[in-house]
């Protein structure tokens, strides 16, 4: 089953501390095997990552600890979760940068705060793409295109049809809240998602089994 409930894109957020810290109920399962992922591909390589739509903030500043090789920067359009990853930032001590507001369906390539660290060498996204219109989706791979340097990454994580098919009877009910609460919402297909990341110059690397019939996907410009 996917790592979310079925409302609102931020309804699993829960308060934590007075300092703005938010907290995710599913960091705790996912962070591992995310991070785990990550290095599969990544290896020991350097330079700098992007993550669109960080939430919280937990994922971003664990990242910043354990794939030290790349400095990362977090982005959010909502302003309470920026300020939850900045609080996070600060807690933690993190080197994960400040976070900046992306709006992913608009064109964020162009934004000065992208500009002063592309090219990247990775842009990831967690548990965004099927909570968010396909113009999400699309803003995150066309911006991918523009701003990863050659043999830099684009990963999503999250739940994924496999040519058409759900990978799980909870993936198939998540889907149908999903579109339910939104039916611009929706559990991506890996076929979509290939077909316009490779407009863009990106070529499908890998699709990783995650925990709870969840997936790494991965791509790779060429
Ligand atoms: C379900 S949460 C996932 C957060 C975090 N990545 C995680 O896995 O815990 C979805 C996040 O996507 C963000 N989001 C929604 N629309 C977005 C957009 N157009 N561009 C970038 N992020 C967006 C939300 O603000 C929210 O923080």
């Amino acid at each position: 089953m996917a790592d979310q409930p079925t409302t609102g894109h931020s309804a699993n957020f829960r308060k934590g501390k007075s300092d703005g810290r938010l907290l995710n109920a599913t960091f705790e399962r996912n962070i591992k095997p995310v991070t785990d992922g990550l290095l599969s591909f990544l290896g020991d390589a350097g330079g700098n990552a992007l993550e669109i739509g960080s939430g919280t903030g937990q994922h971003v500043c664990a990242f910043s600890a354990s794939i030290p090789n790349l400095t990362w920067t977090p982005s959010e359009p909502d302003a309470i979760h920026r300020a939850s990853i900045d609080a996070w930032r600060k807690h933690l001590n993190s080197p994960a940068r400040t976070a900046i507001g992306i709006d992913a369906a608009a064109n964020w390539a162009g934004q000065a705060a992208v500009g002063q660290i592309a090219p990247l060498t990775l842009v990831h996204s967690m548990n965004v793409i099927h909570i968010a219109p396909f113009a999400v989706a699309r803003g995150i791979i066309t911006g991918a295109g523009q701003t990863l340097q050659g043999g830099g990454f684009l990963s999503f994580y999250g739940p994924f049809k496999e040519a058409g098919r759900h990978t799980g009877e909870g993936n198939r009910q998540f889907d149908q809240g999903l579109r339910a609460d939104n039916p611009d919402w929706g559990v991506r297909d890996v076929i979509a998602v290939t077909k316009l990341a490779e407009s863009h110059g990106l070529m499908f690397h890998d699709l990783i089994e995650m925990p709870s019939n969840n997936r790494l996907l991965v791509y790779r410009r060429g």
